[in-house]
């Protein structure tokens, strides 16, 4: 039983599940590998691409996805999660959980006897930043450009940095000196990019970072979780903007990337991520690709 909690889990395999995501998206596996497989997935947070990808990908692989709302589960009333985790090993062949606290989605894969997926967490987003990766290589052809993350080093960035240094990708991350991304997850992605050969780089300096930059991406603000904060962050990440001005840095083919959902007029301005070198309807696409991948790894 394996699970993806973590890019660290699948640290080997990246390429593997980019290249059959691939497969997915251009029709070559016609059959249903998860015939009679189901797959339980636990919300406790909102979600549209999450959500839609794992449940039409479920079905499109053969299997069945069930969503289950933290409010509707006893789990929301306090039934404790070693319970509900041997419960639903029970049942189901698959369990992906968008958490609160990361720290009970590795207490729910430590009892659980089948795979867990992190649907997102305050750590780590795994999940999307297949998705991306398969879009950087998509519109680049290759990881051999620098990749630029500006703004908040929240779950999306943690896993970006970790992805990239997998792949041997160069990233800068562009952020404030008080909203840096988690430090175990950027020593990690130092020693990582070490064996790949890569650069990880984490600056206040936003025009240094985008300059040259092949891919800019950026996340919201203010993350699931972090509402009340809201005032002070946006005070913080003011200058962490993507506008045209800062798109100007790049190279002139550079695509921007945004996992959405967008604030636009926040952390990134409407004519940028609008404009022609935007790819996030191609990456939030790249969710249901990626996903049948990932389930077709951890579930076959
Ligand atoms: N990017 C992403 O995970 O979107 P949702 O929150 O809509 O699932
Ligand atoms: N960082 C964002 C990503 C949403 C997909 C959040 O956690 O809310």
């Amino acid at each position: 039983m394996k699970s993806l909690l973590s890019v660290c889990d699948v640290k080997n395999e990246v390429k593997e599940i980019l290249d059959l995501a691939n497969e997915f998206k251009h029709g070559s596996i016609k059959n249903k590998p998860l015939d009679g497989k189901s797959l339980a997935m636990i919300f406790q947070k909102s979600s549209t691409r999450t959500r839609v990808s794992f449940e039409v990908g479920m079905y499109e692989l053969g299997g069945n996805a069930l969503f289950l709302s933290d409010n509707d589960l006893q789990m929301g009333r306090g039934e404790p999660i070693s319970d509900t985790a041997k419960v639903l090993s029970r049942y189901v062949d698959g369990i992906m959980i968008r958490a609160t606290e990361h720290k009970d989605l590795v207490e729910f894969e430590k009892i659980a006897t089948v795979p867990i997926i992190n649907g997102l967490s305050n750590l780590e987003h795994p999940c999307q930043t297949l998705a991306d990766m398969q879009t950087v290589k998509e519109h680049k052809g290759d990881f051999d450009g620098k990749f630029v993350y500006v703004g908040d080093g929240n779950n999306v960035c943690n896993s970006l940095l970790l992805i990239s240094a997998c792949l041997g990708m160069d990233i800068a991350v562009a952020c404030p000196k008080t909203y840096q991304p988690n430090e175990k997850i950027m020593k990690k992605a130092k020693t990582i990019a070490k064996e790949s050969d890569s650069n990880v780089t984490i600056t206040d300096n936003v025009e240094l970072a985008v300059k040259d930059a092949d891919v800019v991406y950026t996340d919201v603000w203010v993350s699931m979780g972090n509402e009340k904060e809201q005032g002070k962050r946006k005070k913080a990440l003011g200058k962490y903007q993507v506008n045209s001005k800062l798109m100007k840095l790049a190279c002139d083919d550079a695509i921007f990337m945004h996992c959405l959902p967008a604030i636009r007029g926040e952390e990134v301005t409407a004519d940028v991520i609008d404009g022609e070198n935007s790819v996030i309807i191609d990456q939030a696409e790249n969710r249901l690709h990626s996903q049948k991948s990932v389930l077709y790894h951890l579930l076959k």
